[in-house]
């Protein structure tokens, strides 16, 4: 699928689009996952949010964000008075990963090479969608979106501008908030998390 389509219909394009990463196999991750979990949301967002991978609920549901790490997400956005739904979603990479312990199946970080692979499927979704400003949620997503290893504590104060010249703000995975161990670090965080959001709110 080669977008735009100049004077074409953007849902039909990315219907086509969605349709097409349903069958992926530009790296081995669909081998063990249950689906592809493509972005969701209006073609015409806001923000458009950028993850990391689906994790284990995601990959059940085929949506991006509904297991503990969207709930983290969701309740963020209604504190920095974002209304997902004018917002789209999306993951770096469009298959769950993961190491089997016992019956559980233990999310593992993708590496560059499947980063790099998935990025097509990023790429076409912006290119059809045009977002004027991206959230990238993690490093991976970072990745993705700029092709570099970036440290987000680095980026993490001003937009950095993406190659086709628009807005692109990082910050942290809300993973990573659910895993902070101590109680005071976990609440500071979050609350940074939201000033994030926050501040991307006003330039949107
Ligand atoms: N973490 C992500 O990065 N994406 C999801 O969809 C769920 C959890």
């Amino acid at each position: 699928a080669d977008v735009p389509v100049p004077g074409g219909n953007v849902e039909a394009a990315w219907a086509a689009l969605r349709e097409e990463a349903m069958g992926c196999t530009r790296c081995d991750l669909h081998r063990c996952a249950t689906q592809t979990v493509f972005g969701e949301g209006p073609l015409n967002p806001r923000i458009f949010f950028v993850g990391e991978q689906p994790g284990d609920q995601e990959d059940l549901a085929g949506r991006p964000f509904v297991g503990p790490a969207g709930q983290l997400f969701d309740a963020a956005l209604e504190k920095a008075g974002i209304d997902r739904s004018t917002t789209y979603v999306t993951n770096a990479v469009k298959h769950f990963k993961f190491v089997l312990r016992g019956k559980k199946r233990i999310h593992s970080k993708p590496d560059t090479a499947e980063i790099d692979a998935c990025r097509w499927w990023q790429e076409q979704e912006r290119a059809l969608i045009r977002p004027p400003l991206t959230v990238a949620l993690g490093a991976t997503a970072a990745r993705s979106l700029t092709g570099k290893t970036v440290t987000i504590s680095k980026v993490r104060d001003a937009p950095l501008t993406l190659a086709d010249g628009s807005e692109c703000w990082v910050t942290v995975h809300p993973s990573f908030l659910l895993r902070i161990p101590e109680e005071q670090r976990r609440r500071e965080e979050r609350a940074r998390f939201v000033e994030d959001l926050m501040r991307i709110r006003d330039r949107a």
